[in-house]
């Protein structure tokens, strides 16, 4: 049995929750907000009795010595928490961003080797099935090595709270997804970023509700992203809109269920050489897929086995690495390199 506290009991512990109940062998101790209703309110939902609720999270660890913190709280909050997880011996598993700057990413890392705890992000968007189809599609080299990953995410969500609040918004708080993403489905090993931010007229946020970005992802390979919180209209998925462009044909994905391949093959019309459609190969067993239930799953796995589960922070790093050479660049006006290892 894995005991957890979950501390941050806003919006996003439901998904935590409803995953954390469809696992066997894992037991919710305590549960921890600064609002202590809140996470009362959260005991209550999910008829968590007699677990220990409180508003510091030192001293719900301290009641319960449970195995494993899970941090859902605002990234602002985020090193603190890992500070006292890792001083408590727990492992973490995180929500997204990692961290709020690249200082606090470095050190909650430390921390965590220092600790030999095992630490890991919900970097949910990989556990998407076709991001699996296309990274198996790409790998499998059946249109050739991907050069130009393009994608599109235009949102218009009210969030209210923290993110209306926030600097560099849309980058740090969404784009982290669609970079790791990138990253992931075109292997690649980012290099270099150029970025641009601004702040459209009706924009109902403080900065960086829009953005555009090339990363270079070494050996020929370029990654655009084209981004805002505020465009209404033509809304994209969450998970954006993607062409992937290959040596030998391309890759449309609509971010929800429309996946389809085109290839070359011999023959012209005209001036354009001829393609046709190729099958993406569906879902292989072995792909992870499930969102924060398969993240979850996976992080109790390298638990038990010592291992280090896929989205470990010291390779999440890398991907939180675009994100902060995306800001110092929207920031100077330069392109910044990306060191291979992250920030
Ligand atoms: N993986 C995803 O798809 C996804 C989607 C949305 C949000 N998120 C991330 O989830 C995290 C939480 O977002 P949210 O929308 O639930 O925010 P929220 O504001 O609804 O909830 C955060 C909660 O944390 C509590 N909190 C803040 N600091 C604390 C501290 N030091 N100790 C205890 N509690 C503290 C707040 O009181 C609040 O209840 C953010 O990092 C956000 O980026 C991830």
């Amino acid at each position: 049995m894995m005991n957890v506290v979950l501390v941050g009991c806003g919006a996003m512990s439901r998904h935590w929750l409803d995953a954390a109940r469809q696992i066997d062998g894992l037991a919710i101790v305590g549960l921890v907000d600064l609002d202590a209703e809140r996470a009362k309110a959260r005991a209550h939902e999910y008829d968590l009795t007699g677990i220990v609720i409180g508003t510091s999270l030192d001293a719900v660890l301290d009641q319960t010595r449970p195995d494993a913190v899970f941090d859902v709280v605002v990234p602002a909050a985020r090193r603190d928490v890992a500070f006292a997880a890792f001083a408590h011996n727990c492992h973490l598993l995180t929500e997204k961003p990692l961290a709020d700057s690249p200082e606090n990413a470095r050190a909650i890392i430390e921390a965590a080797r220092r600790a030999g705890r095992i630490h890991a992000v919900v970097q949910n968007r990989r556990y998407v099935a076709n991001v699996r189809r296309i990274r198996r599609f790409l790998d499998s080299g059946a249109i050739g090595a991907a050069t130009s990953i393009h994608a599109d995410f235009f949102v218009a969500p009210h969030f209210g709270g923290f993110r209306e609040e926030m600097a560099h918004v849309l980058l740090l708080d969404m784009a982290i997804h669609t970079f790791d993403a990138a990253r992931y489905m075109a292997a690649g090993e980012p290099a270099s970023v150029y970025c641009q931010e601004w702040e459209p007229a009706n924009s109902w946020y403080r900065q960086g509700s829009s953005a555009s970005a090339v990363i270079d992802f070494g050996g020929g390979k370029v990654f655009t992203y084209a981004g805002s919180w505020c465009a209404d209209g033509f809304r994209t998925s969450w998970e954006a809109s993607w062409r992937i462009v290959a040596e030998r044909g391309s890759l449309l994905w609509d971010g929800h269920d429309a996946l389809r391949a085109e290839i070359v093959v011999p023959g012209r019309d005209g001036i354009f050489d001829k393609t046709q459609p190729i099958e993406v190969p569906p879902l292989d067993p072995a792909d992870r897929v499930g969102g924060h239930l398969g993240i979850i799953q996976d992080f109790m796995r390298a638990v038990e086995t010592g291992t280090e589960p896929e989205t470990h922070g010291a390779d999440n790093i890398k991907s939180l690495a675009m994100v902060f050479g995306a800001i110092e660049s929207a920031e100077t006006g330069r392109r910044v390199a990306i060191a291979r290892e992250g920030l």
